[in-house]
């Protein structure tokens, strides 16, 4: 750019970015001019309009305590921001007439609002974000879902051979939940991807293939570069998303909000339970469109869902267990999660939480899969957590704790009151409200983030911003 300057910044910058290869996200300013030049190429950028000025960043929480009217800027395009206005330009070059959108979320979204953590406070706003999310999707009074953001005709939903849902991490985890209610409820072929593995080697694809991308930032590369190629290929593309206008959202055919308000924890609570209602919602609308579950059974299964707010205010008034488990454990250098079915993916997301926060080494595992290797590792200093609430696999969990037992292993086990035969078998026991084994992960894993946030704390180590991570992967 210094090389280009001759006096204008805007075209010193212009001429620069038509060097560069890549992705990129830049604001650029210069000693003795007041201007700023910003400009994007797959990653995200944001330009706020506010009554005293204009701002550019990254993410939309950022610019809220200034203003909720923003400009996404789209791929190539380039804003020049002045004192007394902005002036946006296309990939072209030629000035355009940007469109100014306004956000939704508020200041107090992103304060902490009295707690200690952002992640403690996201963890605690599950029952409204749920409650919002549901109540967005779902009419209560005639208990049908509405999705107002779906862009695909009803006919393509019917005649679709696939549903591929594709992720990265905790939205990866929602993803194989989706898989197991499409295919419980549907009778259609249903597989989950991760992304960064889907753009690289993805499976057969025909223009029949619905794709269903989760995200909650819409901003992460692997996401964006797995869709936009499962496109490329003759597929529909549709997105769970929390953040609008984002990435995501402009390049898919449908969006089914999760109405979360903004995720400031790097680790994800409250989106996750928020994309669990949704993948539910989704699955019962199919199956409803396909014919293969009757309107009694999408009724029973709604009905269900609008309880679950309530349940997870429930779920997270008692942590006493919580907090004694965190205690005796904070110093234990390795843990496994063990689960089944709809409860497979919360065993890789308990253990996904205490990884990334707690910095402990934790292996998510499907409890059938212990005998074929992982109970080797079983002893005395190899905590378990299990997943044993109420479902057709209730049994066999009954039946993996008590291998574990017999090979010394310590074992807390989450599950409904009552559950009398588990917490007689296990060292600890937590206790959820029992629901639909179908809609139990989205109540299961909120003791498990909060085992995880509370070891974080006991350590002392900084549990909104852990090392090493970033709250969205921009970049490959
Ligand atoms: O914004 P996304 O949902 O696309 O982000 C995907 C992952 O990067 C994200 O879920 C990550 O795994 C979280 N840190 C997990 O807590």
């Amino acid at each position: 750019m210094e090389e280009h300057f001759n006096g204008s910044l805007l075209d010193a910058v212009k001429a620069a970015l038509a060097q560069l290869e890549g992705s990129y996200a830049i604001a650029v300013c210069c000693q003795d001019s007041d201007e700023i030049v910003a400009a994007r190429y797959m990653s995200p950028l944001v330009i706020g309009v506010g009554e005293d000025g204009f701002y550019a960043a990254s993410d939309v929480p950022a610019i809220l305590p200034y203003t909720k009217r923003v400009i996404y800027l789209d791929d190539g395009e380039v804003a020049l921001l002045r004192r007394d206005g902005i002036t946006i330009y296309g990939a072209d070059g030629d000035e355009i007439q940007p469109e100014i959108s306004t956000v939704e979320w508020e200041q107090e979204h992103v304060e902490k609002a009295g707690y200690p953590h952002y992640m403690l406070k996201e963890i605690y706003e599950q029952p409204a974000a749920l409650k919002s999310t549901i109540e967005s999707l779902v009419e209560a009074r005639h208990l049908e879902v509405r999705l107002p953001h779906l862009d695909l005709p009803p006919e393509f939903l019917r005649g679709a051979s696939q549903v591929i849902f594709i992720a990265c991490g905790t939205a990866y985890h929602a993803g194989l939940v989706g898989k197991y209610a499409l295919s419980t409820l549907t009778q259609m072929p249903v597989s989950c991807e991760v992304a960064s593995e889907f753009r690289y080697t993805p499976p057969y694809i025909d223009d029949k293939t619905l794709i269903v991308a989760i995200s909650q930032s819409g901003e992460t590369a692997d996401t964006l570069a797995a869709v936009a190629e499962a496109k490329r290929r003759g597929a529909r593309a549709i997105t769970i998303c929390n953040c609008t206008g984002s990435s995501i959202v402009r390049n898919t055919d449908g969006v089914l909000y999760t109405r979360a308000g903004p995720e400031i924890g790097v680790a994800s609570t409250k989106a996750y339970t928020t994309q669990l209602a949704v993948v539910s919602i989704l699955a019962t609308h199919l199956a409803e469109l396909r014919g293969s579950i009757d309107s009694v059974r999408r009724e029973e299964i709604l009905s269900e869902l609008l309880k679950i707010p309530e349940l997870a205010q429930k779920t997270l008034e008692d942590d006493s267990t919580i907090l004694e488990c965190s205690e005796h454990f904070m110093n234990t250098t390795t843990f496994l999660y063990i689960g089944r079915r709809f409860n497979y993916p919360t065993a890789f997301e308990g253990a996904l939480k205490l990884k990334e926060i707690s910095y402990i080494h934790a292996e998510g595992y499907g409890a059938g899969e212990m005998k074929h290797g992982p109970i080797a590792l079983v002893q005395e200093d190899y905590p378990t957590v299990a997943i044993a609430t109420a479902g057709e696999v209730h049994e066999k969990m009954v039946s993996n704790i008590q291998e574990i037992k017999a090979r010394g292993g310590p074992v807390i086990a989450l599950t409904n009151p009552g559950d009398d035969e588990t917490r007689e078998l296990v060292d600890y026991v937590i206790e959820v409200p029992q629901v639909p084994e179908m809609l139990s992960p989205i109540l299961n894993v909120m003791p498990l983030q909060l085992l995880a946030y509370h070891i974080a704390v006991k350590k002392g180590l900084n549990v909104d911003q852990p090392r090493n991570l970033a709250k969205s992967v921009t970049v490959e």
